[in-house]
């Protein structure tokens, strides 16, 4: 008999339920989107995404079962994200994942968000197997694994300041273009030079692979007042040139374009070259594995690729709905544990910093 594992997955502004198929097998993956109810305010607001998870908890779990072709009494556990994340938003998917697993008399494991974003690597590629090197970039983190095995990983380095998504999400607000900034910026950066402005890369010391992305995003602001400042950015007809928060429809669409490439190229090369570093310095075999929502960046995907085939080093990142948050990849984690007779008791409670393995 197949294994079902439903996953929760709401530790920031995705509210997800999927249904897995012996841990490898998506029968569903449901996940409803706030990016609209955040887009106004440039990032999002914790009090209204856990709101927003309130309410949508429920049909969003009935949707994964629906679209699944089962019931809930067919589930055989449930794997809920445990943290890191917003507080508020993890505990309405903890919770609930809590009180099903209580009614249905069926085992609950409370999954760590950034294991799930490796996982649905794994998930995504039947031929990956551990050991890796894992980088995870998304909104809330910059962080690069030595994963060993299943369960087992150690911290090899982090960001100091913005994660690397955040990077993109504050320039992309700077500039006016909206939220979540990733997107917004590579389809700007596809019409723009990456050669054309010298942005600054912050590289870690010799032995660290440590980021470093809020002096670059310092760089980008400083870089437009100057333009702006010189009457440089504005299109013919511009407007005043004192803005400090311009508005995209202000700024000549070329030069944001210039500097929406030159930036993306500026983070690129440092992710791609501190992560190829630490998978060259890792025992064979040297895999690398790319997950989180940066990840789905195009330019990210193809230098990293690029060098690490330089050295031999394979390369393999999920696809892009598995790349942002979702649920797959937290059923997907969470299933060699239940498998393994795993499971927390109704008192277990959600972590906003929650580590991954060893520092
Ligand atoms: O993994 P994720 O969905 O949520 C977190 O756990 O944070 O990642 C969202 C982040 C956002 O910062 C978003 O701007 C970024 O991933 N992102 C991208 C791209 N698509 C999403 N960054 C760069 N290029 C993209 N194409
Ligand atoms: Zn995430």
């Amino acid at each position: 008999m197949a294994h079902l594992t439903l996953g929760i997955e709401s530790s920031c502004d995705e509210t997800a339920a999927a249904v897995l198929e012996d841990g490898c097998r998506i029968r569903s993956s449901v996940i409803a989107s706030q990016d609209a109810l955040h887009a106004p305010y440039g990032g999002i607001v914790p009090e209204l995404a856990s709101r927003r998870h309130v309410e949508a908890i429920w049909p969003v779990v009935q949707e994964a079962l629906a679209r699944a072709g089962v019931t809930l009494a067919d589930l055989d556990g449930i794997a809920a994200t445990a943290g890191p994340g917003l507080i508020g938003s993890l505990l309405v998917g903890l919770s609930f994942g809590k009180a099903l697993a209580f009614a249905l008399n069926i085992p609950l494991v409370g999954v760590n968000h950034l294991e799930g974003h490796l996982y649905a690597a794994l998930l995504d590629h039947e031929n990956l197997r551990f050991p890796f090197t894992g980088l995870v970039a998304s909104g809330g983190h910059t962080h690069l694994y030595s994963a060993t095995a299943s369960g087992e990983y150690r911290l090899l380095g982090r960001t100091k300041d913005d994660a690397a998504g955040e990077a993109f999400d504050k320039v992309a607000k700077f500039l006016g273009l909206g939220y979540p900034g990733g997107p917004l910026i590579e389809e700007r950066a596809r019409k723009g030079d990456p050669d054309s402005i010298r942005f600054p890369r912050s590289m870690p010391q010799r032995g660290s692979y440590d980021f470093s992305f809020s002096g670059l995003k310092t760089a980008v602001v400083n870089y437009v007042k100057g333009m702006v400042g010189a009457g440089l950015a504005l299109p013919k007809l511009g407007a005043a040139s004192s803005a400090t928060t311009p508005q995209s429809s202000a700024l000549d669409p070329a030069l944001v374009a210039d500097i929406c490439a030159s930036f993306q190229e500026a983070v690129v090369e440092v992710l791609a070259r501190v992560t190829v570093a630490a998978a060259k310095a890792s025992a064979a075999p040297r895999r690398i594995v790319l997950a989180g929502g940066v990840a789905c960046n195009g330019r990210l995907r193809v230098k990293l690729t690029q060098l690490a085939a330089d050295e031999g080093i394979e390369v393999y990142y999920p696809t892009p709905s598995l790349c942002t948050d979702n649920a797959a990849m937290i059923a997907a984690a969470g299933y060699p544990r239940l498998v393994r007779g795993e499971r927390v008791p109704l008192s277990f409670n959600a972590d906003a910093d929650l580590a991954l393995g060893l520092t």
